[in-house]
Order: C-alpha cells, then structure tokens, then sequence
C-alpha cells in the first residue's frame, strides 16, 4: 500500500501550517532575539519600534500572565528573556503587527544594550567549569578496572561528533485562534501536540482544557519539533490571549537555524582493551556532550547514549560515564537516534583505532564481537539478537570478499582515485527511555454509513504513520481503504499524549488502535450472529462481507453497521494501551527498558577523488531486520532517507559557531546536507523477516531512526579510502569527514 498522503502529496494539495486558510483579524509575529551569546540586558529599548506602523504590541517576559518557563524535564528555560542571554538566538521580544512585514520591519527598530559575559562553547570547557546540566550518570557491567590488566592490547582515543542541523522541509511555526471563553485552538508544527498544549498552559496560566492543540501533518520534524516547537507555540498563543486575535507565526529559514537547537555534539575519550583472539574484553568510556544553555531534553538523550555505548557488540566488561554539560549556544534536542549514534560513533572509533594499531580490517573486530542472545546489555537487558543473522546474511548476499577484493584491485590500479569500504552493524532499542511514555490512545469511530473515522496521538511527519493506523483498521474490519480516515492529531479528542518519537508511534498507537477497532469488531459479531443464527466465534469480516461459519453471507460492511446502529449498538471505542514488561531503575541503572531491538548490517562504498578531496558514495547494501514488515513502501523509504541523513550527519553536514557563539553555519549556501547527486549511486536494502516481535505492531519493527545509523560507516569508508592513498596520514577521529578534510588528510605529510 502506498502512503495515504502521496497523492495530495505530488499535486501539491497536503496542507501543512501555513496553508491554513487565514481567518480575516489575523496578526503576524516576528521575534527580536539575542545577538550575543551571554550577557546581562542593561537596557532594551522598544519605543520607537512600538511606534511603528502596523505595530499592535510587542511582548517581553513582564506581559507573562503565567510562568516564563518552558523547560520540559528541568525547569531552566525562559521563553522570553528577563534581564540574563545565555546564546545567541534567545528570544527576548515578540512582536505582533498587521502583516509580517510590519513586524519585521518593528524588530529592526529594537534598541538592546547588553554587557558581555564569559562564553563557552566547548563541552569539555564546561565540564571543567562545573556547568552540568544534571550529574553525571555511569553505566556499567563487569569491572572494567580489572579486566584490562588481562587484555593483551589496550588503545585510547578520543572521538568527535558534530551536531546537525534537523532542516525539515517545514520550518518550525504556529497558528493561534481565540475561542470563546478564553480558550485558545493552537495550530502547531510539532511532534508533541500535548508538550505544546502543558508548554502553553503554563505560561499562559489557563487549563489545559482551554487549549486545543490540532496537528494534519508536519513537513519534517526528525526530532527538532518534539520540544522545541513549544516556544512558538506559547509566543503566538500569548499574543492571541493578550490581544484576543488570532496570530500566525512562522520562522524563515535563517531564524530556525540559528534560534533552535539541532543534535548534540558529542566529545568522548575512549579507551578499549582485547585478547588476542581479538574479543573486546573491556572498554571505557567518557561523554562530554554539548546540551546548549538548558536542559531541553539533554537529560534523555545522555541517557540514550548510554544505552547504546556498546552498539551491537556484547562486552563484558564496560565503564561508561556521560556528562550534559551547559554551554552556550541554543539548547540542542531530539534528533533522529537521539544520543544513540554519538555513543555509537565513539566505539565505532575505538574498534577502528584497535584495528589499525593491529593493522588489520575493522570488520575482523566488529564480527567476532556481535552480540548474541542471550548476552547482557550495560543496563542489564537480556539480548535478543539479530545481530549475526544480519551480518551474516550480508557476508552472503553482497559478497563481502568480493567487494572488498574489488576495492584492493581498484586501489592498486588507480592512484588518483581510491575506494574504501567499511561494514556497519547497528543495534536500537526501540521504547521511549523513560518507561512511562510508552503508553498511547486511539479513538475510533464507525460512522452509521460504515465509514471509518479514527484519531490517535500519532503525528504525521513524513513517516508514513497514519498509513500504517489506516492499515490496522482496515485488517480489522476487512474494508477498503477508501473507507477509513485517519483524523488530524488534536487533544482534545485524544489526551495526554507522549510526542511521536523514540520510532515507537506506529507500535504504541497501532495497537491503541487494534484494541478499539477489536472492541468495535467484537459488538458487530455479536449482531451478525444474532441476523445469521450462529454464534459470534464463528463470524469474520472478510472483503466487506459477513461470513458465518467459514459462509459467505448477504450481509455487507454496511449493512452490518447499519443494523448495529438500529440497535443501539456502540460504533465508538477509546482504547489504551502500555508497553508492557519494560521497566528501567535509574538509581541501579538497570533493567529492560525496550520492548525489542532492531538490528541491521550495512556495507558502504566510497570514492575519493585524491587532487580534489571530493567523494562519492558507490553503494549502501543494507540486510535490516524489519520483522514482518506491515508496509515494504514506506520501511523502504525511512531507510533510505535514514541512511541518507546519517551519511550527511558524517560527512558533509558541518554546523561551525564562532568563539562568541554566533553560529556561521547559518543559511543553505553555507550549510550542506546531502542533496540527490550526493545520495550513493545504488541502495540496496534486504528485508531480513525475523519472528517473535509481538510487541511491535503486526511483527513490524519500527524503523524511523535504526536506519540512521548506518551513515557512520561512511566515515570509515571514507577513512579508509583516504589511507589506501596516504598510509600514513594521522587522521584524528572528528566527525564530518567533509571535502575539506579529506583533502587535508589526503596530502598530511607528502
Ligand atoms: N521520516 C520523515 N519523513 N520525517 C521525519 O520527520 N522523523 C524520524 C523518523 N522518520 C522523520 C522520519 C524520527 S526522529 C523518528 S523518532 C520517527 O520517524 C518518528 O516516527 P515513528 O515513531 O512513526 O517511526
Ligand atoms: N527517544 C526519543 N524521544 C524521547 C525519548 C527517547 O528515548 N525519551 C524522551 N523523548
Ligand atoms: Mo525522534 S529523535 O525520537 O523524534
């Protein structure tokens, strides 16, 4: 089945924030934000720009009728600021006006004295300073201290990783409209209706009953809008509760990348120790990631780094510690694998350092270390890995020898251009880390027509999830698509709602919805079978018609539904459901926090064009473990857009701020993501079909971010193709591996 949304998709018709039909009376909103990095505002002088044209009013943090506060986990974050900036891009005034222009043109005229104060921007600076956003946290198994006094090679490192820029197609925005009452119908972009509705609620210090939060669609989120499109969201409802109009705010490009956080740059030092059958006996490992100047949602993913510190690999002895430290630059956020791949990257790095202290190939390492059933996680989980099937099955498939045969012959022959090869495993846990997000609600209702109308907390984003709610229905009731409509994500039909994230919403909303539409299901049996004379076991609903005994009856979908109304029978459900089993002590730091894991094995390609730096991607050949994939289409295209998006996080996308904490990085001509002649030249994905994931939707695995992380075996790709052409070039392992440093790597020394 192809996505539900490809055919207003292609013709243009989606709606997405800023096609809401404006009603007439609307105001536009345009932010005057910090332009220092830290400081205190000695004066901030709105006059002149209250005077201008068009000018309805310009809001500060005293025009806050409830809390200036919009910290989720830790309440650290202003939404406008008092009298302290803390980076570049805070918010410090709102300006309302009759058009945009009008407010931009009032942002102009705002006059801000600030005093300096000291700026960081380096996490390890920041550690060094004492600023930690939480303390740190240390996960391990075994005894490190010990075991590496009987390894026979031990090598230390460090590894970097850059931050990323999230670049939804839809920048971040909302839409805010009075109601009677007081209440407020808040039209967000956002991964998060109910984070926007509390966000809202208590700056506004109204219910949260007064806020409907109402989402069709976002054109991108990958993380960036599970938080962080609260603050636009409070702006333009705050504006629409003082002047009692509705206000649409929408960031331009440059605002959104300089004003919101992107993923976490991470620093670690590393230090891993083998035998010589080369089984990794023990590894340490320290994280310094880079949180911005709050919390945001650092907290959680530092925690998810930790649990991914070992990516697919069982060791048995592990000391992992992270530190969230403070700096000041906007406060990074959720984005695609949230944490996971900085920690993996750093063990990527420290069994690509191991091998080539030994001088042999990475993947010697990485496959006499894949976990297996039955080992132990850091935190404590019992695997149970596809680990070995994937990479065996890829070993298969692909020819690895071959491949790699091909890249020597290729390297030998050519002296201007090399090719490098990296193999690359992946492991996921799939649950949000904190246990008590795991839980969802579906509401569906059967109209008196047999039409279908269901709303859950899931938000669309380009995933595909309302194909796959769409799909749970239509296997329950038997009835064509045309027939199910899958609701706009609004909270007052469905509450309290966990963002759509963690790739758990098809899992956790699809089976709210398998509930309801079971509950349904049940009640019309009992109907059919009172018509048919058998009794309610013996009724299934197959291709819009009633059977009875394994028989074809002459009552249709719709007939049945209409005879179920007559009767007064309940065509509506809200169902609920928890992830269950999965528990987590942070005070021990163990447990069995993920319903599952999704395991995968990837074999990158590169080309490095040795006089001018540039590469290309050969080929991406993937063996993913999707369970019993629900809908091949869109599993195809999240790992294709997943592999994509990792290959630019390592090697092109270069976020750069300046030593005062401006970032420079900040428009599309200085700011590359990969685009179509950057993508690799062939992606071959294998659906490895493995059972007993039951607490996935229909055995269908989650697949938003796993994919994400094959894109680090393009940096090694990358690394190795560079080496064939200089052996000798020291490379330090510092993500991206962009143009620029390829070249330099290339020509270290000679
Ligand atoms: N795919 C598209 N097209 N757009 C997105 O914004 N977000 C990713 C992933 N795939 C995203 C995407 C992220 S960060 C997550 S967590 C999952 O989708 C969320 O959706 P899921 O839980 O339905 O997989
Ligand atoms: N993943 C993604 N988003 C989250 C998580 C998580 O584990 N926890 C809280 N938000
Ligand atoms: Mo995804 S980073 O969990 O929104």
């Amino acid at each position: 089945m192809k996505n539900i949304d490809s055919y207003t998709h292609t013709r243009g018709e989606s709606i997405y924030l800023d096609d809401i039909a404006e009603i007439s009376g609307t105001l536009f909103g345009a932010c005057f934000d910090s332009p220092v990095a830290h400081g205190i505002i000695k004066n901030l002088d709105l006059s002149e720009a209250e005077n201008m044209n068009g000018v309805v009013k310009i809001f500060t943090h005293n025009d806050i009728p409830g809390r200036n506060e919009i910290g989720g986990i830790i309440e650290d974050e202003p939404l406008l600021a008092d009298h302290h900036v803390h980076f570049c891009g805070m918010p410090i005034a709102f300006v309302v006006a009759e058009t945009s222009e009008h407010a931009y043109a009032a942002i102009k005229k705002i006059k801000i004295e600030i005093e300096p104060l000291p700026v960081i921007t380096d996490p390890r600076v920041a550690k060094e300073k004492n600023e930690l956003i939480i303390p740190p946290r240390t996960f391990k198994i075994g005894d490190t201290a010990s075991s590496f006094s009987t390894c026979d090679y031990i090598f230390e490192g460090r590894a970097d990783s850059n931050g990323q820029e999230h670049l939804y197609i839809e920048t971040q925005g909302a839409y805010t409209v009075p109601l009677e009452n007081g209440a407020i119908k808040i039209y967000s972009s956002t991964q998060g209706p109910t984070a926007v509705q509390r966000a809202c609620s208590k700056v506004l210090a109204i219910p949260m009953h007064q806020l409907e939060v109402d989402v069709t669609r976002l054109g991108g989120g990958f993380g960036g809008k599970e938080d962080q499109a609260n603050a636009w969201a409070a702006l333009s409802a705050l504006a629409t509760y003082c002047t009692k109009r509705p206000v649409k705010y929408i960031l331009n490009r440059m605002e959104d990348m300089r004003m919101t956080g992107k993923r976490h740059p991470y620093s670690s030092d590393f230090k891993i120790g083998l035998n010589k059958e080369l089984k990794i006996i023990a590894y340490e490992v320290v994280f310094y990631q880079n949180a911005g100047a709050a919390a945001d949602l650092s907290p959680a993913v530092m925690e998810r780094t930790l649990f991914h510190c070992t990516n697919s690999y069982f060791i048995p002895n592990v000391n992992a510690t992270a530190y969230s430290c403070r700096t000041n630059l906007p406060p990074n956020t959720a984005f695609r694998g949230f944490g996971g791949p900085q920690g993996m990257f750093a063990i990527e790095c420290a069994i690509a350092k191991a091998a080539a202290e030994l001088k042999i190939d990475a993947s010697e390492i990485q496959k006499i270390n894949l976990i297996k059933t039955g080992d132990e996680f850091v935190y404590g989980q019992i695997a149970a890995s596809e680990a070995n099937e994937c990479w065996q099955k890829a070993e298969q498939l692909y020819d690895v020898e071959k491949l790699q045969a091909e890249v020597r012959k290729f390297n030998s022959e050519n002296g201007l251009f090399k090719k490098g090869i990296a193999i690359q495993p992946i492991c996921f846990g799939i649950s949000f880390t904190k246990t008590l997000m795991n839980n969802a609600r579906s509401l569906v209702h059967v109209y008196s027509d047999g039409s279908v109308n269901i709303s859950t907390g899931a938000v669309e984003m380009g995933q595909g999830v309302n194909t796959k709610i769409l799909q749970v229905a239509q296997s329950i009731f038997s009835i064509p698509a045309e027939h199910i409509k899958v609701n706009s994500t609004n909270t007052f039909r469905i509450a309290n709602t966990s963002p759509s994230a963690a790739s758990a919403t098809a899992d956790l909303n699809g089976k709210a919805t398998l509930l309801a539409c079971n509950a349904i299901l049940t009640r019309l049996k009992i109907v059919a079978a009172e018509a048919l004379k058998s009794d309610p076991e013996k009724i299934e609903l197959k291709n819009e018609f009633v059977f009875a005994d394994r028989k074809k009856s002459e009552i249709t979908w719709k007939q049945l539904v209409s005879m179920a109304f007559v009767k007064r029978v309940n065509l509506s459900e809200h169902a609920h459901h928890a992830t269950p089993d999965i528990h987590f002590d942070a005070t021990k730091e163990k447990g069995h926090p993920f319903a599952y894991h999704v395991y995968g094995t990837a074999i990158l390609t590169a080309t490095v064009d040795c006089l001018r730096g540039t590469y290309e991607f050969d080929s991406v050949k993937v063996v993913h473990d999707f369970g019993q994939s629900m809908n091949e289409i869109i599993d195809r295209g999240q790992c294709e857009g997943g592999i994509v998006q990792g290959i630019g996080w390592m090697t092109m996308e270069e976020i750069i701020y300046g030593k005062e904490g401006k970032l420079k990085s900040n428009a599309l001509s200085t700011y590359k993501v990969p685009d179509v002649y950057s993508a690799p030249k062939e992606i071959a994905i294998h659906f490895l079909e493995t059972k007993n994931n039951s607490l996935a939707i229909f055995n269908s695995k989650a697949v938003g971010e796993p994919p994400l992380m094959y894109g680090i075996g393009a940096y090694f790709a990358l690394r190795n193709a560079v080496l064939a052409y200089n052996p000798n070039s020291v490379i330090p392992y510092d993500a991206p591996m962009t143009p620029e440093k390829v070249l330099l790597s290339l020509h270290q020394g000679k």
